[in-house]
């Protein structure tokens, strides 16, 4: 039985502002399902479309014919959107507020300032060769020209792939591949922590791989000066290609299911696949959501800390803020550095009203006890956010109480990559909180739960999330595949977008997501598929096979426990360990080190060679008592030899 869960009612003085009331999310929700074409063409209008749409809705889940497609005959610039149309009513007005990795480094820009700013970076990819349809690989440190290249594609019709600056030379040459990528953004260094992430040398690196030298050009941001390699022909230095251009480049007229950028993520199987995102419904999407959710109003500082190489960061840095006119403070470093009171610093120096951020960062906070929070005050907070993996009971509270100062109501978004938006969310005038769930559908949304045969499931109970209609910040494919696509969410269950993950409703008709049900880990809020690390570990030489699972983690929310057999002949060490954990940081990047190691003589295998990874998972867990039924093992003496040779966490 589950425990019964605090209950924290909507606060008064949050209703009474807010745009949204509990009868008003009633109705809302009602008519946005009823009546999904009209409620979405009403939606539309929030946006400045060049052309209207005629038509909101022409979407089909249908296996032989995945196909979605929003607000199809119309036309619009995202770019505009973000920035042209709010330069006449806040244009003096700040958009980003960016704060450095030092603390003695921060600077405001204007609306006005980022429109000129993006038309110039605009202007000078044109004369790299950037047309519409082209992709351009962004790999940056969190600074304003993260945004500007982001809003420069979006203006020329360029379609961007940002890629993470954690990842390492071969994920981001993976990623170049894929797209076709002719340019890339980068800088010579980004800075988190007080250190340096030799940004340039990784893309230096990344394009001696076979295929890579599909990028033509490099832009460099000056971002340290530190010492970089430079490829002349290739490289170019984007102050001294950027500064000098014509602050007007004129935006593109775009359908609205032209492709605005293809953001690679992890899957249980296979490389990461380019989620494909288009521009109407997506734009559409992400600024409805931001305005409910957050609860947002003009002139409020709002503060997401994600990264922009995630979802999080296009949709709620950049183009859900961006489009509704809203403050947006971009943090380049990380939330320990210089102290563990930095998040609180930020929020008093800025006065940020709504703080979104992570459960792994809260539980990080956490650990160090009530006094870390001391060197602020916070009183500026209005509502806090989670994303990226359950929020546990506790770090809601210590979130609620420590950081929010038991004044702020905590928005726990469920979403993903390939949702394009937030899908599953309290909004703080209407939805009573209990911590740990992600409680009600946002508006046009509807979830269900499904046995694993696909049936449908009623009421109070436990089951497979799925989506059984189309919403309009959606991918719509994914890049060059839409076979996998189709194969990865619509062929589970007929005529249901799959998540991918397990969820409990419950009698309130709250949902509470319980993680992924497939081979998918989620570390600290990343996500990774255990085939990527396992296929990266047996590319080394002293590897026979390797078996990837979570392990609940306190900070990180799930941990990364690896099971290794040696080849013939090859002793196992401490050294080999240390060896195997920089092998899978080089090849994949940081987020994917491992926490543990364990030497498995043997792997259990069912008769026909499938490894058991339940068994895997129970072991690595430390829940060796229920291990349900392993008669159906090849060798079920190996699962004697993995418990009593359990690796310590
Ligand atoms: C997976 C998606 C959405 C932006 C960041 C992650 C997990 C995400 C929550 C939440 C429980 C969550 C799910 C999902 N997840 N938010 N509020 N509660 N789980 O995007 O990398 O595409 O990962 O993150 O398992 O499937 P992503």
């Amino acid at each position: 039985m589950t425990e019964q869960p605090h209950v924290h009612p909507v606060r008064d003085d949050i209703a009474a502002n807010a745009w949204v009331d509990n009868a008003k999310y009633l109705a809302m929700y009602q008519q946005s399902v009823d009546d999904p074409e009209g409620f979405w063409a009403e939606q539309a209008k929030r946006l400045d479309w060049i052309k209207a749409p005629t038509r909101a809705k022409n979407t089909s889940f249908a296996r032989d014919n995945v196909d979605i497609r929003w607000y199809e005959d119309g036309t619009l610039n995202v770019s505009a959107n973000c920035l042209d149309r709010h330069l006449e009513t806040r244009g003096d007005k700040p958009a980003i507020i960016w704060e450095g990795d030092d603390p003695n480094e921060s600077k405001t820009l204007t609306y006005r300032e980022l429109h000129a700013r993006t038309c110039q970076l605009a202007n000078a990819m044109k004369e790299l060769g950037v047309k519409k349809g082209d992709v351009v690989t962004l790999y940056m440190p969190m600074i304003p020209e993260a945004a500007m290249a982001m809003l420069a594609c979006a203006r020329l019709g360029a379609i961007h792939s940002v890629v993470f600056g954690g990842f390492s030379p071969d994920a981001l040459a993976q990623r170049v591949i894929d797209a076709e990528s002719k340019l890339i953004i980068t800088a010579d260094e980004s800075v988190r922590g007080g250190k340096q992430v030799p940004l340039k040398d990784n893309v230096d690196a990344a394009l001696t791989r076979k295929g890579a030298e599909v990028a033509e050009s490099v832009l460099v941001v000056k971002r340290t000066g530190g010492d970089i390699d430079w490829h002349e022909g290739r490289d170019v230095w984007f102050h001294e290609r950027v500064d000098g251009q014509s602050t007007d480049c004129p935006a593109e007229e775009m359908n609205a299911e032209d492709p605005l950028f293809i953001l690679y993520t992890s899957g249980s199987t296979g490389t990461p696949k380019g989620l494909k995102h288009t521009t109407g419904g997506y734009l559409t999407y992400a600024a409805m959501t931001h305005q409910y959710v957050f609860d947002y109003h003009d002139g409020e500082v709002y503060w997401c800390t994600a990264d922009v190489g995630w979802v999080t960061g296009h949709s709620y840095i950049v183009y859900g803020p961006l489009a509704n006119g809203a403050i947006t403070l971009m943090f380049e470093g990380v939330p320990s550095y210089p102290t563990h009171g930095r998040m609180g610093e930020i929020v008093d120096k800025h006065n940020v009203s709504i703080l979104y951020t992570a459960p792994t960062a809260v539980r990080a906070l956490m650990a160090h006890g009530d006094d870390v929070m001391a060197s602020s005050k916070r009183d500026s907070l209005r509502l806090l956010g989670s994303v990226g993996e359950p929020i546990n009971p506790e770090a809601w509270e210590w979130f609620y109480r420590v950081i929010g100062n038991s004044q702020c109501p905590i928005v726990d978004t469920w979403w993903q990559t390939e949702t394009g938006g937030i899908m599953i969310s309290p909004l703080p005038g209407a939805t009573e909180l209990k911590p740990g769930s992600a409680t009600r559908p946002f508006f046009g949304v509807r979830p269900a739960l499904v046995d694993n045969e696909g049936h449908l499931l009623e009421g109070a109970t436990d089951g497979n999330l799925v989506i059984l209609d189309s919403w309009p910040g959606q991918a719509r494919s994914i890049w060059g595949n839409h076979e996998r696509f189709v194969q990865t969410y619509f062929s589970t269950y007929d005529n249901m977008y799959f998540t991918g993950d397990g969820c409990r409703r419950d009698e309130d008709g709250y949902y509470w997501i319980t993680g992924r049900v497939d081979d998918v880990l989620n570390v600290s809020g990343h996500r990774m598929g255990t085939a990527e690390i396992e296929s990266s570990l047996v590319a080394h030489d002293a590897v026979a096979e390797a078996a990837v699972v979570g392990f609940p983690h306190d900070i990180k929310g799930q941990g990364i426990y690896i099971y290794v057999t040696l080849n013939d002949g090859i002793d196992p060490s401490d050294e080999l360990k240390k060896e195997l954990t920089q092998w899978v940081r080089k090849d994949i990047g940081p987020i994917a080190s491992p926490d543990v190691i364990q030497w498995a003589p043997g792997l259990p295998k069912t008769r026909s060679g499938k490894i058991m990874r339940r068994i895997l998972r129970k072991i690595a867990a430390n829940e060796t008592d229920g291990l349900g039924d392993t008669s159906t093992l090849a060798d079920p003496s190996v699962v004697d030899e993995l418990i009593a040779n359990r690796a310590t966490h």
